[in-house]
């Protein structure tokens, strides 16, 4: 089949194992009809699988993932969190603690001395109930749903939390997000792929492929991850992708962030125009050799990319032993450690309010 011969969007399941708790966990395959095929199990609601097809139609795995759930769970707290959601809070919390209405809360710190990624069973190590939803033809869709009890974590409120997977027949990965809470707390939600458009495993790594964000200023951080404050302009610096530049070009440059988080592992303050509400561009991956292309849009104030600066050769995917720079994460997000910087925008939630938002990754080829 060729990209251009369409067929109907579609959505299947089967069985993935079990926890070690006894849940069973279930493997979904969407298909958009235009050759992305989007993996997921309803551990974590993680991405397992991604499948983009190149200029000629060939199709390549472009997430890293891992075969069997077994392998998921046995890295336990080890887990780089590959393909999955992340919440309540993804990214750091600073010393894990955070006040609110006067309350202060304390978190595990998982990172030290840092809270990260919502803890130690946070929503990455949860089954989430999976519901595939009304198909179009066009598109097919499943919603995911967790709730997380007062407390869980350290987090205050019951947090029921919404997550929609849609995959389209432009080849348009949609997630969105809804969470709605019986107390005040606060939130922050994203999915972890690592993206790595040559195919997992290709040998060069993400380095000729060439990334463009849009964001003029980024968040320099201290030795544990976390903002110093202010965001800094990006130009004349390693961080200035608002040109497309290949992720290779600037990662060794003698540069003091680059040196303390080893590679990238950045929050950019992503440019915004108009309404603020709608997803709007966000990032682009392009790799020259395939012609694969990946387009990032968000309504979230912030984008994370995270060259996998911490995968060591320790781990056995299905594209083989992931390393350093394998894969750059584009995690929309709010800013890290927000709750502790009330410059930042808000990442409070409160009784009576709904939070949304969308992120969409548009799969595409370069002639
Ligand atoms: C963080 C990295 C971390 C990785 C895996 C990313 O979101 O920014 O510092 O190593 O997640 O945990």
């Amino acid at each position: 089949m060729t990209t251009s011969e369409a067929q109907a969007a579609t959505l299947g399941s089967a069985p993935f194992g079990t926890t070690g708790d006894g849940k069973p966990v279930s493997l979904y395959t969407m298909t958009s009809g235009r050759g992305v095929v989007v993996k997921f199990m309803s551990y974590g609601g993680t991405l397992t699988q991604i499948m983009a097809p190149d200029r000629n139609g060939h199709a390549a795995d472009v997430i890293l993932g891992l075969p069997t759930l077994a392998d998921y769970l046995k890295l336990g707290s080890a887990s780089p969190y590959f393909g999955a959601l992340i919440g309540r809070y993804a990214n750091r919390i600073a010393k894990g603690r955070f006040s609110l209405d006067g309350k202060e809360y304390t978190l595990a710190i998982n990172n030290p001395p840092n809270a990260l990624h919502g803890g130690l069973e946070a929503f990455d190590k949860r089954v989430w109930t999976v519901e595939p939803t009304a198909t179009s033809g066009h598109a097919v869709s499943a919603r995911l749903t967790l709730t997380s009890p007062d407390g869980d974590q350290g987090y205050p409120g019951t947090l029921q939390v919404t997550v929609t997977y849609t995959l389209s027949d432009d080849n348009a990965f949609t997630i969105t997000y809804q969470a709605t809470t019986d107390k005040d707390t606060v939130l922050n939600l994203t999915n972890h792929a690592y993206f790595n458009l040559a195919g997992a495993g290709a040998p060069d790594g993400v380095y000729p492929q060439v990334l463009t964000i849009n964001a003029d200023s980024y968040l320099p951080t201290d030795a544990g991850a976390i903002p110093l404050g202010a965001a800094e302009s990006v130009a004349g610096t390693p961080f200035d992708f608002r040109k497309p530049t290949p992720i290779g070009a600037h990662i060794r440059d003698n540069n003091e962030q680059l040196l303390m988080a080893h590679g990238y592992d950045h929050n950019w303050v992503l440019s915004k125009t108009g309404d603020r509400s709608q997803p709007q561009f966000a990032a682009r991956l392009v790799d020259p050799a395939s012609g694969r292309t990946l387009e990032c849009l968000t309504d979230q104030p912030g984008i994370q990319a995270y060259t996998s600066n911490f995968l060591t050769a320790t781990i056995a995917g299905i594209g083989g032993i992931y390393r350093q720079t394998d894969a750059v994460t584009m995690e929309t997000q709010h800013y890290p450690d927000s709750p502790n910087h009330p410059d930042y925008p808000t990442t409070e939630l409160k009784p009576g309010e709904i939070f949304h938002s969308t992120t969409i990754f548009r799969f595409g080829v370069a002639r």
